[in-house]
């Protein structure tokens, strides 16, 4: 459960996973709005799929990986999503945003950059009776734009890294001869005007 060991020993067969978790584990995030798998207001993780929790009977999820919205945050700091969601208004009586959180968060894990029209389908099964969704789709924008930035950030070059000499590359068969260097040591014709530097009488 959100990474520790969380035996229950005590319930009985046919509980929901959704119960377990509010009555006898005290995590009271998951909210119970229609006992039925319409509203996703009780939307956790299993294994790392998004499921209603009031329809998944709790003895199913027995050794499971499951994540609730108390798991989102990060030494008591609420993921990005959370504080987009609170910061774009899509956060009225709250009761269905620990479901869209946890929806969202199943989104981008599976698409980093959704469309509108995505965000939507992925939505459809969250009900929110206060706020609208305008919020929420602004806040799934704000974390792409947010995630993005920060990962292209991560990406640049470090400033002071250190230079690469450039060096000359091989030279140019189709140039020509050099020209003909007057102090060079290479062959030259003898000569009154002989440079007396390449050897010889003087
Ligand atoms: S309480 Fe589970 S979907 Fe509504
Ligand atoms: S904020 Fe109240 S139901 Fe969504």
């Amino acid at each position: 459960m959100n990474g520790t060991d969380r035996p229950v020993t005590d319930a009985w067969i046919g509980e929901s996973l959704l119960y377990v978790l509010r009555e006898r584990l005290g995590l009271a995030g998951a909210k119970d709005g229609c006992s039925q798998g319409e509203c996703g207001a009780c939307s956790v993780q299993v294994d790392g799929r998004l499921v209603a929790s009031c329809l998944v009977p709790a003895a199913t999820t027995a050794g499971s990986d499951v994540r609730t919205v108390e798991g989102l945050a990060q030494d008591g700091t609420p993921s990005d999503v959370q504080r987009a969601l609170a910061a774009s208004g899509a956060v009225q009586c709250g009761f269905c945003v620990p479901g869209m959180a946890m929806t969202v968060h199943d989104l981008l894990k599976g698409n980093h950059a959704p469309s509108r029209l995505e965000t939507r389908k992925a939505l459809c099964g969250n009900l929110c009776r206060c706020s609208g969704y305008r919020g929420v789709l602004d806040a799934v924008e704000k974390v792409v734009k947010d995630r993005a930035e920060a990962a292209e950030a991560e990406a640049e070059p470090v400033a002071d890294t250190p230079r690469i000499p450039q060096q000359a590359g091989p030279a140019d068969p189709t140039a020509g001869p050099v020209p003909h260097d007057p102090l060079s040591h290479g062959p030259h014709h003898e000569g009154p005007g002989a440079d007396p530097r390449a050897g010889g009488a003087v």
